[in-house]
């Protein structure tokens, strides 16, 4: 059986039974598979707040792969996206990685076919690659360093003067990067379809209402919400901000899920989700939402689906991870702040 199959095909072809019990209690049932299979759940701040809710480690892209890199149980099953339970996989070969729904993906990381990206870096051979970490595994093959919303700037600033920087794959983090450290980025031209739809014009509304709330933005959103934001940070980042500010109002300008981990940790304060430029009122990420507790159940039950790589890409590709890693590590960037729920 091909285990990287999606959950449609592995029900299709009869590997996978999607009927549920509907009397099953499954946050029981996923808590006595956690035991039983020494697994551990990791969940991005985007995951649906019962999943958060269940979760061991609750954090960023930089707090999950530190996490991955460290935990010494035998299955990984990750709460998130492709790129993301990729990654841990490159961290942990050794170790099961489950992703609950294979169709998890990222438009950020499908904006960069690496076959294309690669015509591009031919084209600046002495140019040093800094790849966010949402692109695909065989991205990071093409790669010299990774980053994360966390560690971006001390990434670009711990590369000499002189040397040239390609940045890939989001152009809107990008330019961010290139203000805030001067230097001069050779920009991959792609966007993550959730923080690109942000309205100017129906956040400025809202603070006409609420003029009080800060507006907290992250790094992917475009350049003219970014300039009106009086705070810009990685998902752990904008949670830390709230949980340190005065402010008892806030707009936030990135994946709605972030906002279960504020209202938690700051009760007492109110958050807006930042409108977006259509007619939905919900600024959510549909790949991050395909993993339910359903599927996170199956997921841990039946072992599958699993994530498998080619040793090819795990050895390549787990250089430019570790990189990151170690330059994080140097400047005390990571796994602190995040929620630990061990
Ligand atoms: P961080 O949680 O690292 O800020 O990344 C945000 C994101 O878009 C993950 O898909
Ligand atoms: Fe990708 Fe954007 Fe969704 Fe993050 S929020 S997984 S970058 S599409």
């Amino acid at each position: 059986m091909d285990t990287r199959m999606a959950t449609k095909d592995l029900v299709k072809n009869g590997y996978l039974n999607l009927d549920i019990d509907p009397d099953l209690d499954l946050v029981a049932e996923i808590n006595r598979l956690k035991k039983e299979k020494n697994a551990i759940i990791l969940a991005h701040y985007y995951q649906e707040s019962e999943i958060q809710d269940i979760a061991d480690y609750i954090g960023d892209s930089l707090g999950l792969s530190q996490k991955a890199a460290e935990t010494d149980a035998d299955i990984i099953v990750f709460a998130g996206v492709h790129f993301m339970a990729e990654t841990a996989k490159m961290l942990s070969p050794e170790k099961k990685v489950l992703l609950p729904d294979l169709k998890a993906g990222c438009s950020l990381a499908d904006s960069c076919p690496p076959h294309l990206f690669k015509k591009f870096k031919d084209k600046y051979p002495e140019a040093v690659v800094v790849s966010y970490i949402n692109c695909t595994a065989e991205l990071k093959t093409l790669t010299d360093i990774c980053c994360t919303s966390t560690n971006s700037v001390h990434i670009i600033e711990s590369i000499p003067e002189d040397k040239q920087i390609i940045f890939a794959p989001d152009r809107n983090l990008g330019a961010y990067l290139k203000k805030k450290t001067g230097r001069d980025l050779i920009l991959w031209n792609g966007t993550c379809m959730v923080h690109e739809i942000f309205s100017h014009e129906k956040i400025a509304k809202l603070k006409v209402r609420h003029p009080e709330a800060l507006l907290i933005a992250h790094p992917e959103c475009e350049a003219h919400i970014l300039d009106s934001a009086d705070f810009i940070g990685s998902t752990t980042g904008l949670l830390n901000f709230t949980k340190e500010n005065d402010a008892h109002e806030f707009i936030v300008a990135t994946e709605v899920g972030i906002i279960h981990q504020m209202e938690l940790a700051s009760p007492h304060k109110t958050f807006f989700p930042a409108p977006p430029n259509n007619t939905c009122a919900c600024n959510e990420c549909p790949h991050m939402k395909r993993n339910t507790l359903e599927k996170l159940y199956i997921c841990m039950e039946h072992e599958l689906p699993e994530i498998i790589l080619e040793d090819w890409v795990i050895e390549k590709g787990v250089k430019s991870i570790n990189r990151m890693l170690e330059i994080s590590e140097k400047a005390g960037l990571g796994l602190k702040p995040t929620v630990d729920q061990d």
